[in-house]
């Protein structure tokens, strides 16, 4: 899972600290029941429909559930060419 960079902090609405913490929940709450998913390939519409789902099984806190959803939408920004962003 791709480390938080100075990238993805500019294409995020949220600062560095947030986008950390999303990391380390993504790390910690979300590889209990499976692998981490690859972030490259999917969608912010995609996280953002799966995130709420998910985080309903992993009881995320709501301030924790936006930071993960914020560095995944980040983390997938950064791994999409840049003419292909929306
Ligand atoms: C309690 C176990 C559990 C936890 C914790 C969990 N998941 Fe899942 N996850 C599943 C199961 C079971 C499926 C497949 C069935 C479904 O969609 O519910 C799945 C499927 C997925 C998929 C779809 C995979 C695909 O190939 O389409 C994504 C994306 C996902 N999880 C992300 C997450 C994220 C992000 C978190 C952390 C918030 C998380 N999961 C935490 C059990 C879990």
């Amino acid at each position: 899972m791709p480390a938080v960079s100075e990238e993805m902090v500019a294409l995020s609405p949220v600062d560095r600290d947030h986008l950390e913490n999303g990391r380390a929940v993504y790390r910690q709450a979300c590889a209990n029941c499976h692998d981490p998913i690859a972030v490259r390939g999917k969608s912010a519409a995609y996280w953002t429909g799966y995130v709420p789902h998910m985080a309903d099984h992993a009881d995320l806190l709501p301030a924790d559930q936006a930071d993960l959803l914020n560095y995944l939408v980040a983390a997938q920004l950064e791994a999409t060419p840049r003419k292909q962003r929306d």
